[in-house]
């Protein structure tokens, strides 16, 4: 039956590529290494996505920009302008037009959304942040706020987004103050950690069908196993309590911000980690990949005995992360947050020092390694250790 079904998924490659390209036949056999990555990911049920940025799918003058992300991903995430500043800068006024067209555009080009993001401490607009600290919203108020905005932009995209990242980023990092894991951030300071089993409470009454993550970076793998200090661990105790006490979650999004400059983690760390997320009955999935380098002067100066260690360290962790995921039947999609250099929140976010080199393709929207290896990936993957997805049913 397993079989059965990776057998289909391939004829549909076999398929698809007909379709796009020159027809297979027995004796000229459809090269893999030209098909998608989104063509590619069905043959495991595994969806391949991007974040997208909406100033750049818009620009005429850009044009292999929109063409790539249709072509390559079978999934988009907004980068911003899903967020609470992006949908309502003034209080009471809803701006969904920028958000509309991703969905629109994923619409025609038969891609999944994830929605990013309903409650998280970056990115708030100002009229809420403002009215906060200076006691004109009360935190009565604000926990109404809260509830009201989930409703509001869940029901807006009721039906159209298939996971939603619920929370973002709520624990601390082991170099926050106080260094043991916290709740950190706007949210758990106002409402206290209770905010969490609310909003995924709120949004599921909102949207009995979407999926509904809690999303996070630095979980990719299990470390010391104390929570104290093991973030992975944090994550996992809080996902079985919010599980305990009956709160609809369905995933744990692992957002995959790597750096070469790190060594990061092997391709069974990562599996097992994913694995153990899977036993409390929860999807995972893969959220913001990308894997950044240091601009080093030598790199700046097109230093390839600099330059060609970084590509491939990068590429390496991109497959190490993507083979996890293979490997794991709950795993349902895999995201990088930008494609291509020319678009990537890293050189900008990341300055001191310099970051960069973090996406799959260059600024001249060129293939890079990672991208070849992502697709060999997938490629050479199959019974029995990878087998198709299983699909996640929303907990009620
Ligand atoms: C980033 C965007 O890529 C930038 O354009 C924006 O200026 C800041 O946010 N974790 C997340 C994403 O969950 O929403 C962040 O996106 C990157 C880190």
């Amino acid at each position: 039956m397993k079989l059965k079904r990776w057998l289909a998924a391939s004829a549909v490659v076999l398929a698809t590529a007909a379709v796009a390209g020159t027809p297979a036949t027995a004796s000229h056999p459809v090269d893999p290494a030209q098909q998608s990555l989104r063509t590619l990911g069905l043959r495991h049920d595994l969806y391949i996505g991007t974040a997208v940025d909406m100033a750049a799918l818009a620009d005429t003058a850009d044009p292999l920009y929109r063409a790539t992300v249709s072509k390559e991903f079978s999934t988009v995430t907004a980068e911003n302008v899903m967020k609470w500043e992006s949908l309502e800068p003034t209080r009471g006024t809803y701006n969904w037009g920028p958000a509309d067209e991703l969905i629109a555009f994923a619409k025609r080009n038969n891609q999944r959304v994830r929605g990013h993001v309903l409650v998280w401490q970056n990115q708030l607009p100002a009229w809420l942040t403002t009215g906060v600290n200076d006691g004109t919203i009360s935190t009565t108020e604000l926990r109404d706020i809260l509830r009201n905005h989930i409703a509001t932009v869940v029901k807006h995209f009721k039906g159209k987004i298939w996971q939603w990242d619920v929370v973002n980023e709520a624990v601390s990092d082991p170099w926050d103050t106080p260094s043991t894991l916290h709740y950190k951030g706007f949210w758990a300071e106002h409402l206290g950690p209770g905010y969490i089993a609310d909003a995924f409470r709120w949004a599921r009454a909102a949207d009995p069908n979407a999926l509904l993550f809690y999303n996070d970076y630095n979980i990719e793998a299990f470390g010391s196993g104390n929570p104290a200090d093991d973030k992975t661990q944090f994550v996992f105790d809080m996902a079985k309590a919010l599980l305990r006490d009956r709160v609809p979650i369905d995933g744990i999004g692992s957002q995959g911000h790597l750096g070469t400059q790190y060594g990061n983690y092997d391709t069974l760390q990562v599996a097992a980690a994913l694995k153990r997320f899977a036993g409390l009955g929860l999807a995972t999935a893969f959220t913001e990949v990308d894997v950044r380098s240091q601009m080093t002067a030598g790199v700046l100066a097109g230093d390839s005995n600099e330059i060609n260690p970084r590509l491939q360290a990068s590429a390496g962790n991109y497959s190490v992360l993507l083979r996890a995921c293979l490997a794991d039947r709950h795993c349902l999609s895999f995201t990088v947050w930008g494609f291509t250099d020319k678009h990537s929140w890293v050189p900008t976010w990341f300055t001191d020092p310099p970051e960069g080199l973090a996406t799959i393709y260059d600024e001249n929207y060129q293939p890079k390694r990672a991208y070849q290896e992502m697709k060999a990936d997938l490629i050479y993957s199959g019974p029995p250790y990878v087998l198709p997805r299983v699909p996640q049913k929303p907990r009620r």
